[in-house]
């Protein structure tokens, strides 16, 4: 059925044909997912004591505004990442800024935190029916005065409903965000977040999602503030400001390039996060996975789970339930 109506989705625009999407999915969820496939059977994975039903999670930035959760698992997504959500609603940069690199497979997103604010993301969390793990990834407002304590914020907000936080410090399209991925900016930003953490008793755990655009000598002291500041997961990696040879029209668009020609650089930083890190930490890989081969070439080179986002529009709503049940 995608491969049917994927000619006339890449006939809309890319943010018109995401918007679309999303819609449909909100409908579909709002009956309750009529006819979703069977969930896929795996045993388990336990990652920072949370519980995914398999490796397969979907990447934020998908479903930013969590409008489509229960959709999205009912997919076969054994977890989400909603947002990156910001405390105070935010347009984003000028469209346009979603471009589809058809030939090349990838996607180029310069879409700058673009989402309705975190108080009005989160009631929309909570009216769920949680049938898998829901992350909230957070991040600070553009004109933010002080942006670590935005993300101190929407820590303490997001922590009464999420499994898990993930603090995202590496869009490329807010300026200098990436900036706190310096390791004393960083040490700063995860103790102002892990004093946010707790809610009655409970220490909400915390991941942190880092760019694919550093090299080895400037990982190794991320990883480890990282690792001592508490974080219980890493995500490698974001989107990328490097540019492979690409053939497709919009090539040479600004912003962060996603899909198939991240994939060389996402599984290279995985190898050299898991050197880095040694199993001090769990990490999940992100970037390019399109198919189980490659789904479990990143599992056996040591993360934990995967997520994806891009080939989705490539490969159509199947897709999480096809690797995992082919992992
Ligand atoms: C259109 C678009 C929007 C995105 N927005 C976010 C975001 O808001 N927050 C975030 O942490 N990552 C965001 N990402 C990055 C993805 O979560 C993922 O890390 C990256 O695209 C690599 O995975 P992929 O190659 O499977 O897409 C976005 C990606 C795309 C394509």
């Amino acid at each position: 059925m995608f491969r049917t109506l994927r000619p006339l989705l890449f006939r809309i625009n890319p943010e018109s044909a995401h918007r679309l999407t999303i819609r449909s999915l909100a409908a579909w969820q709002a009956v309750g997912c009529p006819g979703a496939p069977s969930a896929p059977k795996r045993s388990p994975v336990m990652v920072a004591g949370i519980e995914f039903a398999h490796p397969v999670c979907l990447a934020a930035g998908f479903d930013k505004d969590a409008e489509a959760i229960d959709a999205c698992h009912a997919l076969g997504f054994a977890g989400i990442e909603v947002g990156t959500l910001t405390p105070r609603p935010q347009m984003g940069n000028p469209k346009p800024r979603l471009f589809r690199l058809a030939e090349d497979r990838g996607v180029i997103n310069r879409m700058g935190f673009n989402n309705g604010g975190i108080d009005a993301a989160l009631p929309r969390v909570a009216g769920t029916k949680r049938r898998g793990v829901i992350g909230i990834n957070v991040g600070a407002n553009k004109d933010s005065g002080d942006r670590i304590a935005d993300y101190a914020i929407g820590v303490a907000k997001a922590a009464p409903l999420a499994d898990h936080v993930t603090i995202n410090v590496s869009s490329p399209n807010t300026p200098n965000l990436r900036d706190l991925q310096d390791p004393a900016m960083l040490a700063d930003l995860l103790a102002a977040c892990d004093g946010a953490r707790m809610i009655g008793g409970r220490r909400v755990p915390l991941f942190l999602k880092i760019a694919p655009d550093l090299d080895a000598k400037a990982l190794e002291p991320i990883v480890r503030t990282v690792i001592d500041g508490g974080i219980d997961a890493l995500i490698v990696s974001n989107t990328t400001i490097s540019r492979p040879e690409l053939r497709s029209r919009d090539r040479g668009q600004a912003g962060g390039l996603s899909g198939k020609p991240l994939q060389l650089l996402a599984r290279e930083k995985l190898g050299e996060v898991v050197a880095i890190a040694s199993g001090a930490i769990p990490l999940i890989s992100a970037g390019g996975i399109d198919n189980a081969d490659e789904a479990r070439r990143r599992l056996d080179m040591g993360a934990s789970l995967v997520q994806l986002y891009s080939a989705l529009v490539f490969e159509g709503p199947g897709l999480a339930r096809r690797i995992a049940n082919g992992l």
